[in-house]
């Protein structure tokens, strides 16, 4: 779906995650959310914010898992998904802590493959994904699923592409300082969701969306996988829709 701009796709997300959020309390169940980072889905946040602040929206019966995180991270540091999550969002609204999972970018190297498999494990047992929100990056990866990400793949340490840093060098002033490697939820992970909506803002992303919309599904572009699945919803805004 095409709009004009951000903002309003923005709003109607927020709008999509709240209807499950209280039509699973009123069936006394978690909602399971799974998260992305990014400057996709910032105005998503700000609008869940307000609707916690304005309307009384709560978050009391969510479980949220992020999608990925950078590796070596320190929560504390300022570049971390950790700390992106709570400035935009778990800061500001009632979500009980223990219901926060975002990978752990201080887990240590021997610990790091059990520990994929156990964040993996708790995502299914509570349910599976109910909901799934991403971004995409230049690569056409989706969390930090790069190319040659397969099909079945669940939550494990990647490698981080060329581009990928590049992208992100801003936000660590320099290439030098982005981490080679991260954390991500598996294409598989992602595809189990039963709801999935991708956002897509801004000219940059507009040759990316060709090939994922578009092109064959194949691993080198991971987003093709996401033709695939049936509950799948992108939003976005005519720039990133200019070469469709
Ligand atoms: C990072 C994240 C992705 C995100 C992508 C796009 O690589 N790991 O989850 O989708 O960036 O970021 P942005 O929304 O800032 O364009």
């Amino acid at each position: 779906v095409i709009f004009k701009d951000s903002k309003e796709p923005s709003i109607l997300v927020a709008q999509e995650i709240a209807d499950l959020i209280r039509a699973k309390e009123k069936q006394n169940k978690p909602c399971v959310l799974g998260l992305a980072t990014g400057s996709s889905p910032i105005k998503v946040y700000e609008e869940l914010v307000r609707m916690h602040k304005e309307e009384g929206l709560s978050f009391a019966n969510v479980i949220t898992f992020n999608l990925d995180e950078y590796y070596p991270m320190e929560q504390g540091n300022i570049q971390s998904y950790y700390y992106f999550m709570h400035e935009h969002l778990f800061n500001h609204v009632d979500i009980l802590p223990e219901n926060v999972n975002v990978p752990s970018g201080t887990v240590s190297s021997e610990n790091l493959y059990q520990y994929c498999i156990d964040y993996e494990m708790k995502i299914q047992a509570v349910g599976g994904l109910d909901f799934q929100l991403l971004g995409i990056g230049r690569t056409g990866h989706i969390g930090f699923n790069e190319p040659g990400s397969h099909l079945n793949s669940g939550t494990r340490s990647i490698t981080l592409d060329h581009i990928t840093r590049v992208d992100a060098a801003p936000a660590f002033l320099g290439i030098e300082n982005v981490p080679r490697k991260a954390i991500t939820m598996g294409i598989g992970t992602v595809l189990k969701a039963k709801r999935i909506i991708l956002l897509g803002w801004g000219g940059n992303k507009a040759s990316i969306l060709k090939e994922t919309i578009e092109g064959n599904i194949n691993s080198e572009v991971p987003a093709t996988y996401l033709q695939n699945h049936n509950n799948t919803t992108f939003l976005i805004d005519e720039a990133a829709a200019s070469e469709l």
